[in-house]
């Protein structure tokens, strides 16, 4: 069976509140992946075992998650560890070490899953409630770990770098995604973000992005988002909130 950290004494907040927010790499993903991981959690913990359909989807939702979590996890060894540890060895080394453990868990819970998936009916209650547990102390590990990137990894980031050379290492590891794991990330996302973020995402996007790459993400992100957040988000981007998506994004 995978390990977990005991709880951890959450590292100081290097944010300041009188200085401008700096360029943050984990900001917005991390929301995500929070949000991802808390609401797969909960319907492991509400899943009907009972219920053929719902146990086929929570699964397949807890499998997806982990795959993403893993692939997140490369593109912060690849990209962000790398950067640190380029200009100070060994400086990313806890997390790093982290992701380690954090392969290990992943694969411990992705045999659950696959067992929970064949088991006989009689066994599934079981296995279910074995399963969300173990998920839930993994969620714990990763909101312990994601606050230590957030701080001492942000802290060590920002004395080594400078706004512009974060922007361009941020720019180098999306373009290094899919976009089919870009489209699962922004499903998540979207919902995730304040209002003012999302804006500036999609602003950045709609300036970058071809316009029919665009419009797919405001098609994938308008039933995600609260009427109001919609319309809120498309004034903010100069688009016409009663329009359909697809024809709003391409702008005249
Ligand atoms: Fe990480």
């Amino acid at each position: 069976m995978h390990t977990i950290h005991a709880a951890r004494t959450p590292a100081p907040s290097h944010a300041s509140t009188t200085t401008p927010r700096r360029a943050d790499l984990y900001a917005a993903i991390h929301k995500a992946l929070r949000r991802a991981m808390t609401d797969t959690l909960t319907r492991l913990g509400a899943l009907d075992t009972e219920d053929p359909a719902d146990l086929l989807r929570t699964l397949a939702q807890a499998e997806h998650l982990l795959d993403m979590l893993r692939s997140h996890l490369q593109h912060e060894n690849d990209f962000i560890h790398t950067a640190i540890e380029a200009r100070r060895p060994a400086g990313a080394r806890r997390t790093a070490d982290d992701h380690l453990e954090h392969q290990g868990s992943i694969a411990a819970l992705q045999a659950e899953l696959r067992t929970l998936r064949a088991a006989e009916p009689s066994m599934r209650p079981t296995l279910a409630l074995r399963l969300y547990r173990h998920f839930a102390l993994f969620v714990a590990e990763n909101l312990q770990h994601m606050h230590i990137e957030e701080t001492a990894n942000n802290a060590a980031l920002w004395a080594l770098y400078d706004d512009e050379e974060l922007h361009a290492l941020h720019d180098r590891l999306v373009a290094s995604i899919p976009p089919a794991e870009m489209m699962d990330t922004l499903r998540w996302m979207g919902p995730a973000l304040s209002p003012q973020e999302l804006a500036a995402l999609l602003t950045d996007m709609q300036a970058k992005a071809p316009p029919a790459a665009f419009a797919a993400v405001m098609d994938l992100l308008r039933p995600l988002l609260d009427p109001g957040r919609w319309v809120q988000l498309t004034t903010a981007l100069g688009l016409q909130a009663g329009q359909p998506a697809r024809a709003a994004g391409v702008r005249a």
